[in-house]
């Protein structure tokens, strides 16, 4: 069952550094000074050294042992020039337009990573999920084998007994309407990311429709993903499309889909697209009292995530260890 405690200690037997691209903002300055206590997970600020360093006495927070990285005073920024202008190249990048990109936190932080002077990058605090992550699509790119970036989020429901429900769900924030094939790689690396949360993935494809009961583009657009996602992951539980309370809900499940292995006990959902999928966590998280964790990316070729600009220190100490563990996994 999930635990941070296993994850931490992942971290402690190979401690990781993660760049901070908000280096000033209070509730990341107390996720620091958290980490820095902790010895396990080294946080990288990126800012001014005197706007962090007034931001954190003012906050009443001890950064002591953080590094502080200034883009603006960065010695090894004409390296950087030189390698984002590479990476950037069939768009035509100029070195002046690389500087000026990498004088923003966002561009400069996911560099960082890019030339393995950081492990993992935690950003979005204030930045947009699509300034955030849209640097890491161009920059980091997809893991060799993926075609796409996708996300999940891992909902957990703390129970008196210890036994935990955890749920994964994608793709919640970044495709906004995926193809068949996309939703068929969804469905892979959120059961990966599932599998490192303690769920056995038993995978519901999301519709208003249940085995035919009603029509449309989007019903064939499930149940075709849900056949290739069978036919591609056959040691998976896979089902599909279903609609929520089948998928759920044992007594539904034996109404509507009697013959269903998954239905009435699946616990990864995937969605039709990002509305439904945004939607869909957030009624999880405010009115079914889950915590939330993510939006995990998934199909990236470094282990960056993006905060909620809603989010809390605690929110930011956590998904910056969930961030760094996954990286050694
Ligand atoms: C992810 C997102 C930001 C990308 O948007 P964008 O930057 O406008 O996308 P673009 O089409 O201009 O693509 C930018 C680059 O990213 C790449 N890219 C875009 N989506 C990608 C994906 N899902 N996977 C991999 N690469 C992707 C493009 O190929 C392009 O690369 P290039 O510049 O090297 O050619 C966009 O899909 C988005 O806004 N999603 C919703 C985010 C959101 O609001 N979520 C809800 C809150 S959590």
């Amino acid at each position: 069952m999930f635990g941070f405690g296993q994850l931490i200690d992942i971290l402690k037997k190979d401690p990781k550094k993660i760049v901070f691209t908000e280096g000033s903002d209070p509730r990341i300055l107390e996720a620091a000074s958290r980490l820095l206590a902790g010895y396990f997970l080294h946080p990288i600020l990126v800012g001014s050294e005197e706007e962090i360093a007034q931001a954190a006495e003012d906050a009443g927070f001890n950064i002591r042992g953080a590094e502080i990285i200034d883009p603006k005073k960065y010695q090894d920024m004409d390296a950087m020039v030189d390698m984002f202008c590479e990476l950037r190249k069939s768009k035509g990048v100029t070195p002046d337009q690389a500087r000026e990109a990498l004088s923003q936190a966002n561009n400069f932080g996911t560099m960082l990573v890019k030339m393995g002077l950081a492990d993992a990058l935690l950003g979005g605090a204030t930045y947009s999920t699509a300034d955030t992550v849209r640097p890491a699509l161009q920059l980091i790119k997809t893991k060799p084998g993926n075609s796409i970036v996708s996300s999940c989020f891992i909902l957990v429901r703390p129970s008196a007994t210890g036994e935990n429900s955890v749920l994964a769900m994608g793709d919640c924030a970044i495709n906004i309407n995926p193809t068949e094939d996309q939703l068929v790689e969804i469905a892979g690396e959120t059961a990966k990311c599932a599998k490192i949360f303690g769920v056995d993935p038993q995978i519901a494809f999301l519709s208003y429709s249940t085995w035919g009961s009603g029509e449309g583009e989007v019903v064939d657009k499930m149940r075709n993903a849900a056949e290739k996602a069978k036919a591609k992951y056959p040691d998976i539980p896979i089902d599909g499309e279903l609609q929520f309370d089948a998928a759920v809900d044992p007594r539904v499940a034996r109404t509507k889909c009697p013959e269903s292995t998954v239905a009435g006990h699946a616990n990864t959902f995937i969605f039709p697209d990002i509305s439904a999928g945004n939607i869909g966590y957030k009624i999880a998280q405010r009115l079914g009292h889950f915590e939330a964790y993510g939006p995990i990316l998934l199909g990236l070729n470094a282990p960056i995530n993006d905060l909620s600009r809603g989010c809390n220190a605690s929110e930011v100490y956590s998904m910056a260890i969930i961030t760094a563990a996954i990286a050694n996994i």
